[in-house]
C-alpha cells in the first residue's frame, strides 16, 4: 500500500479509502448490510494497509433524511484491535440541521453509533448553496471549534457538491483541514473538479477524492466501443484500474475512497493502491483516457450547458441538475446510481417530481431545449420502474 502526507495534518494516509456507502446487502435492501461478507471486506482492506474509512450518517438508510445502517456497522466491524489502525471519517447531516442543538445531538449519535470517544476526520456532509448558508447562520465553525476542543472530533472538513465558485469561497471561509470532493476522468470539469482539487491542495488541506469510478458508472456494462478503446492499450488494465491510476497520477491527490461492494472489487483495488505513483502514467496513456472521455461525452442526450439561465423554477425544480442527471443515465446506464442521485434531489425538494409544466423555463432556455418533456421524461423513468434504454 502507497501513502500520502494529509495535507495539513502531517497523517499519513493510504491512497485507497474504503468507503462505506455501497456495502454488500442483502434481499436489494439498502439498510440490510451483509454484515459478515462486508466485514470480511473491511479487514482484508485494513490487513493489507488501507486506514482510511469514510462512512456518514445516512449511509445504508432508505431515506438521505433517516439515519443508515453504515456507521453502526462500522462500531462493530471495528472492534477487535481495527479501530486503532484506521482513521475513521463520518459526516454531519447537513440538510437535517434545522437549528444549533442539532450539531451536537448528531454528532453525538454519531460517537455513540461508532462507537468510539473522538472521530478522527469529520466533515460537513455534502455542502452546496442549499446546505451551506443555513449551517453558517447557526455558528457552525464554533461547534466544529468546540468538537476539536473537547476531542469529539479530530479534524474538520466537508465533502462538497456544486460549483467551484461556491468550493473556492468554502475553503477560504476557515481553517479546514481537508475536503472531499467528486473526481474522475469525466468529471473533471463539472462541480468542484480538478481546479477546485488544485485549490484545496494549494491551500495545503488533505484531499479526499469520491465517485471515482461514478459510483460503477465507469465500470459496469462498458460500452463496447469504449472497451475497443481500453482494448488497444499496451498493458491490459481493467476499467476499474485505469481510473484509479488515473486518479492516483495526480500528486494533489491523496485518498482515493472506493465503494467496494464485493471481495473482488477490495482485492483489486488494493492491488493497483500497491504501485500507482503519482505522475506514473505515460503520455500515450493520458492520451487513451482522453479518448475514452470523448467517446463517453458522445452519448450525451440532452444538450444542456448547465448555463442556468432557465433558472430559478417556480416550483424549485434544479432543472440543470436533472438533465445531468438524465444525461448521466444514458452516458452510463446504471439504474441504482441514477435512482439514488433523484431520490436526494427529490428529498432536497429539486427533482422533476415537482415541475407542473407551466413552462417558464423553456422561455428563458439559451439552448431552446424541450425541458418539460425531459423532466416528464426523468419521472417517467425514475417515479415508474422502468429499464435503463
Ligand atoms: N460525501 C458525499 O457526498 C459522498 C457522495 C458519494 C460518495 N461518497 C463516499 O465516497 C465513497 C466512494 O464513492 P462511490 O461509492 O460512489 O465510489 P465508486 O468507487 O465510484 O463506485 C463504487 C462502485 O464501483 C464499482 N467498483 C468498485 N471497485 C471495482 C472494481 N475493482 N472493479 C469493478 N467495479 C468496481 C462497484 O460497482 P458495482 O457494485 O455496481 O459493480 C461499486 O459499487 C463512498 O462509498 C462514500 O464513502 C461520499
Amino acid at each position: 500500500m502507497l501513502y500520502r502526507t494529509f495535507g495539513k495534518t502531517g497523517k499519513k494516509v493510504s491512497i485507497l479509502g474504503f468507503g462505506c456507502m455501497r456495502l454488500p446487502i442483502l434481499e436489494g435492501n439498502p439498510s440490510k448490510i451483509n454484515e459478515a461478507l462486508a466485514t470480511e471486506m473491511l479487514h482484508y482492506a485494513i490487513d493489507n494497509g488501507v486506514n482510511y474509512v469514510d462512512t456518514a450518517y445516512p449511509y445504508h438508510g432508505l431515506s438521505f433524511t433517516e439515519g443508515g445502517k453504515s456507521e453502526t456497522f462500522l462500531g462493530n466491524a471495528l472492534k477487535n484491535g481495527y479501530r486503532e489502525q484506521v482513521h475513521l471519517a463520518t459526516k454531519l447531516p447537513s440538510w437535517n440541521i434545522q437549528k444549533k442543538e442539532d450539531l451536537n445531538y448528531y454528532l453525538d449519535e454519531q460517537l455513540k453509533r461508532l462507537q468510539t470517544d473522538s472521530i478522527d476526520f469529520y466533515l460537513l456532509h455534502g455542502l452546496s448553496k442549499t446546505t451551506w448558508e443555513p449551517l453558517k447562520k447557526l455558528d457552525v465553525f464554533e461547534f466544529l471549534d468546540s468538537a476539536i476542543e473537547d476531542e469529539r472530533i479530530g479534524y474538520a472538513g466537508f465533502s462538497f457538491h456544486d460549483e467551484l465558485d461556491l468550493f473556492t469561497e468554502i475553503v477560504d471561509s476557515y481553517n479546514w483541514s481537508f475536503s472531499q470532493i467528486q473526481l474522475n476522468y469525466m468529471d473533471q470539469e463539472s462541480q468542484a473538479g480538478k481546479a477546485g482539487l488544485d485549490y484545496a491542495y494549494s491551500k495545503n488541506m488533505g484531499t479526499i477524492i469520491m465517485e471515482p469510478l461514478r459510483g460503477g458508472g465507469l465500470t459496469d456494462n462498458v460500452p463496447s466501443d469504449i472497451q475497443a478503446i481500453w482494448d488497444r492499450a499496451e498493458v491490459e488494465r481493467s476499467p476499474a484500474e485505469w481510473a484509479l491510476r488515473f486518479l492516483w497520477d495526480q500528486p494533489e491527490v491523496n485518498v482515493v475512497l472506493s465503494g467496494m461492494t464485493a471481495m473482488e472489487h477490495v482485492i483489486e483495488n488494493v492491488k493497483i493502491a500497491e504501485d500507482a505513483h503519482a505522475n506514473s502514467l505515460t503520455d500515450e496513456e493520458r492520451d487513451l483516457i482522453q479518448e475514452v472521455r470523448e467517446a463517453y461525452n458522445a452519448k450525451v442526450h440532452v444538450d444542456c450547458t448547465a448555463c442556468g439561465y432557465c433558472m430559478s423554477c417556480p416550483n424549485g425544480v434544479d432543472i440543470p441538475k436533472n438533465l445531468n442527471l438524465l444525461n448521466e443515465f444514458y452516458i452510463y446506464q446504471n439504474m441504482g446510481m441514477s435512482a439514488q442521485t433523484y431520490s436526494f434531489l427529490t428529498a432536497m425538494n429539486f427533482s422533476a417530481s415537482f415541475c407542473n409544466e407551466c413552462g417558464e423555463c423553456e422561455e428563458k432556455c439559451t439552448q431552446i431545449i424541450p425541458i418539460r418533456k425531459y423532466l416528464k421524461e426523468i419521472r417517467e423513468i425514475f417515479e415508474k420502474d422502468t429499464t435503463p434504454p
